[in-house]
């Protein structure tokens, strides 16, 4: 049984306090199928997620099964299947192996065999069994809500909240769904509610809640529904329900309600053990089949993997094009070295070759560092954006968002690692940048990509869209290069200020410090801008990466429903 007692729900806009939801009181036994319907904006969504836990009522209470969820806590995650109207499976996967990605991170089976079981279950009760095979992207519109109801069957939940799952599909797709809703109602310890505009189908329901202006009008059984509001068909209530003032139809159901109540047989409570039905798997479990999940998307992507290779194989040949001539300068220098620096001594323009040659190094190394950061940036900036609402529906099933960070940190890890080795070694073997030792240095190139992907990390856990987190990464790998003060210098009040947080310059300064000293001599010359000794570039490098993943941490945790 779930009850609604009094329930009232209002937001804050600026000053006033505006009523969302008022009143709410009813009660449905399990084994029951709802339906809430009401004009648009009337409340309908909102109420749903106060029912799953997502918004929190301001005053009243929701009782399960006789327990208080606002005071003794929210259902537990298996508990729950929440479905919302936007498709919430991963377009590039089949259909089973959403399925099976579901249930490897919200329910825990004993073994293989029970694993296997509970995929062709899930398969079966939700008609997908002859799709299986089928790529997401290649479903039909019914098939999709067909899917997204089977991945909330994982948990074999006991309060099944649908929203608007059977909108913009044809009739018979729409009765088709109501229909297999109306099935999975069909079981004494669980109870369907959907949340519809349409009063087609109306028949199948065991009753239906009329919403409008956030108040209650209507709960009752459909074929009730006509003689309460004295119209011949259903799909007049919403003209009707315009024609009377704000509030006047919820007083007259004020009046009339409890008589409907009484009528109800109350069906026994069932017993907490039954009605927890799967177990959260473990963090270790989780992070496996995201990371899997991750890898198995990113290889079905063709284009993803073409632009990671096209990048990964064009920006270290872009350094060495653009360098060329340069590149030439350096060796001369280095073959020379020492034995005849007095031949270069011996140059007229003496001066002129050591500037020359320090602005060579230090561009050569800073035009690495940008495309470093351009990768990062590329790397990172979609990957929670573009996913967040399968992400926030994922961790209302149970996924910790700590460990959906750790997954996102070990596969981009991956991506940087190969990026910045391959850049770092093949540039080095051809232009021979003279480090003192090239294993900081390969780290600070690390390090860079690692600093910039993880703040982009965090520019899309707070995201509205992936196209807005594409935006502001690329604003600030623009002003990576400006800001970092090696082209031009800045006003020293600015380079202070912007400095601490512009990778760029910690990555190529440490760098500079560890060359050889002759060339930081050069350096130092065509530069008037201060460099930070390498340890310091390695401290604040670092900290911009954990600074980006606490960030996106935070960006995760914080709850995100746009639908
Ligand atoms: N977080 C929020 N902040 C401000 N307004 C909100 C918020 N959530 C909902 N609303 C407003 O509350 C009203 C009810 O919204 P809700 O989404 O519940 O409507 P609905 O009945 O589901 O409508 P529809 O049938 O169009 O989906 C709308 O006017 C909406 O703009
Ligand atoms: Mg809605």
């Amino acid at each position: 049984m779930l009850e609604l007692k009094d329930i009232h729900f209002t937001i804050r806009k600026g000053r006033d306090e505006v009523p969302l939801l008022e009143k709410i009181s009813l009660r449905v036994p399990t084994g029951h199928f709802m339906a809430i319907v009401g004009p648009s904006g009337c409340g309908k969504s909102t109420l749903l997620k106060l029912i799953a836990g997502i918004n929190q009522e301001t005053a009243g209470s929701i009782f399960w099964s006789g327990r208080n969820l606002s005071e003794e806590g929210d259902l537990e995650h298996a508990e729950i299947g929440y479905v919302p109207q936007f498709s919430i499976a991963y377009e590039g996967l089949t259909v089973e192996e959403n399925i099976e990605c579901a249930i490897r991170l919200r329910a825990e089976t004993e073994n293989r065999e029970a694993f296997d079981l509970l995929v062709e279950t899930v398969l079966s009760s939700s008609g997908l069994e002859p799709l299986r095979d089928r790529s997401v992207s290649v479903l039909s519109g019914g098939q999709r809500r067909r899917l997204s109801l089977a991945l909330e069957l994982v948990t074999d939940p006991v309060l099944l909240l649908c929203d608007e799952v059977t909108s913009g599909l044809d009739p018979k797709s729409e009765h088709e769904i109501v229909e297999l809703m109306h099935r999975l109602s069909r079981n004494e310890h669980r109870l369907v509610v959907n949340v519809t505009h349409s009063l087609a189908s109306l028949d199948l329901y065991d009753s239906v809640l009329v919403l409008d202006s956030g108040r209650v009008v209507y709960h009752g059984p459909p074929r009730a529904l006509e003689h309460y509001f004295s119209i011949e068909k259903a799909e007049d209530v919403y003209a009707l329900l315009a024609k009377r003032e704000v509030g006047e139809w919820a007083r007259s159901w004020d009046k009339h309600h409890l008589a409907y109540y009484e009528s109800y047989t109350d069906k026994p409570v069932v017993p907490a053990n039954i009605s927890v039905s799967a177990v959260t798997p473990g963090a270790g479990a989780q992070f496996r089949a995201l990371f899997s999940r991750r890898w198995k998307i990113f290889f079905r992507d063709r284009g993803q993997i073409f632009l990671q290779l096209a990048i990964l194989v064009v920006f270290p040949l872009l350094v060495i094009v653009f360098e060329l001539d340069g590149i030439e300068q350096v060796r001369r220098l280095s073959e020379a070295r020492p034995d005849s620096l007095e031949a270069i001594q011996a140059e007229r323009d003496v001066l002129t070759f050591n500037l020359n040659l320090g602005g060579i190094v230090s561009g050569l190394v800073m035009f690495q560092v940008i495309l470093l950061t351009l990768m990062g940036s590329n790397n990172s900036a979609r990957e929670i954006a573009g996913e967040r609402q399968i992400f926030e529906k994922e961790k209302l099933g149970g996924v910790r968002p700590s460990v959906y960070i750790g997954s996102k940190l070990a596969f981009l890890a991956i991506l940087v690692l190969f990026q910045s080795v391959w850049m770092a070694v093949f540039v080095q073997s051809v232009c021979e940048i003279p480090s003192q030792s090239f294993a900081p240095h390969l780290l600070l190139l690390l390090l860079v990509n690692g600093a910039m992907t993880s703040i982009c990390l965090g520019i899309s856990s707070f995201a509205r869209t992936a196209d807005q987190a594409s935006l502001l990464s690329i604003y600030l790998v623009g002003f990576q290069l400006p800001l970092s003060g090696a082209v031009l210098a800045l006003p020293e009040w600015a380079g202070w200020l912007s400095r601490p947080f512009i990778s760029a310059y910690w990555s190529w300064a440490g760098i500079m410090d560890g060359t050889e000293r002759d060339y930081f001599r050069y350096v130092t010359e065509v530069t008037d801008t201060w460099l930070s000794p390498m340890w310091l570039a390695f401290v604040v490098l670092t900290g911009h990466v954990a600074l980006g993943l606490f960030i996106a941490y935070l960006g995760v945790k914080k709850p995100r429903w746009d639908a």
